[in-house]
């Protein structure tokens, strides 16, 4: 059994994404620059945001921060969407999610320029990933699709079984395992299924992104399966200096044994995902030159 340390491959890829701005600023390219919009105070989306402002100043991206109350009225944020489509200093920005329920997401994702959504959420970009034409991939998937790619897991004709068909992790991530050089063959399981447990146990690489703190157990996959876990539960953990921890959707203890490969929580997925955003960032900025 092999612990994917996802903090590892996110900090070489953070490195080439370094090395490239260095070598744009060398000769006079401009700085790639990500533009996060952050409406209300949620705490999760506070630490999501904060982190990638962070990681942007690593890796030598300008950055920006755009805050509004939570009852900011939707007009008001599309007028600032509008702004960062036609400010040529901003080579991509995202709006966090989610939004206050007074706020349509569709009608705010649908507003943000298709060549500056490095979220990957518009129906443009969508469209391109399930077509295979190359575009903005939402993060997460992106991440999960390069870890699995450097870790050297191989995924043609392996059954792929994805638990979960979330709009930004579980049906995106279905997509990209199903295409011509991923080639994985691909089911999807969600709430609704029936004898779900029976279909996890047929996974030669299972993707679990329900939400659910612990709910792949040991006796629901078979032995030599990869596991990505996508989970990341926030619950009380009175032993920590926080009061809280990060908890995923695989019972982890208990499961690892029987794997080939697993991802920890924290430190798999969650540090892909950030460094997926990057990526998005320079492509934008690139497509400038
Ligand atoms: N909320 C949770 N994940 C994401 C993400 O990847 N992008 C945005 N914009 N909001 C999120």
């Amino acid at each position: 059994m092999q612990i994917i340390d996802g903090k590892k491959i996110a900090a070489e890829i953070k490195r080439e994404i370094a090395a490239e701005v260095d070598k744009r600023k060398s000769r006079g390219l401009k700085i790639p620059h990500l533009a996060a919009i952050l409406v209300g105070n949620d705490p999760s989306s506070e630490i999501y945001v904060s982190n990638k402002i962070k990681d942007c100043k690593e890796v030598g991206f300008n950055s920006t921060l755009i805050r509004f109350d939570s009852n900011v009225q939707e007009n008001e944020l599309i007028d600032n969407i509008k702004k960062l489509n036609s400010d040529y200093e901003v080579d991509g920005f995202i709006v966090q999610l989610p939004l206050p329920d007074t706020i349509s997401e569709n009608k705010i994702i649908e507003s943000i320029d298709p060549s500056k959504d490095v979220d990957g959420f518009h129906p443009v970009n969508v469209g391109k990933m399930v077509l295979g034409i190359p575009s903005f991939l939402p993060a997460t998937p992106f991440g999960i699709i390069e870890l699995i790619k450097r870790t050297g897991i191989k995924t043609a004709g392996k059954h792929c079984v994805v638990v979960g068909r979330s709009n930004i992790v579980g049906r995106p991530v279905s997509i990209l395992l199903s295409l011509k050089g991923i080639d994985a063959t691909v089911t999807v399981v969600h709430s609704r299924t029936e004898n779900i447990k029976d279909i996890i146990l047929q996974a030669d690489i299972l993707i679990a992104a329900l939400g659910s703190p612990g709910f792949v157990k040991a006796d629901m996959v078979k032995e030599g399966v990869v596991i990505i876990d996508v989970g990341t539960t926030r619950v009380v953990a009175p032993e920590t200096k926080s009061g809280w921890k990060l908890v995923g959707d695989v019972d982890f203890e208990n499961v690892a044994p029987k794997c080939s490969y697993i991802t920890p929580v924290p430190g798999g997925v969650g540090p892909m995902t950030r460094v997926s955003l990057l990526r998005n960032t320079l492509l934008a900025a690139s497509l400038k030159d």
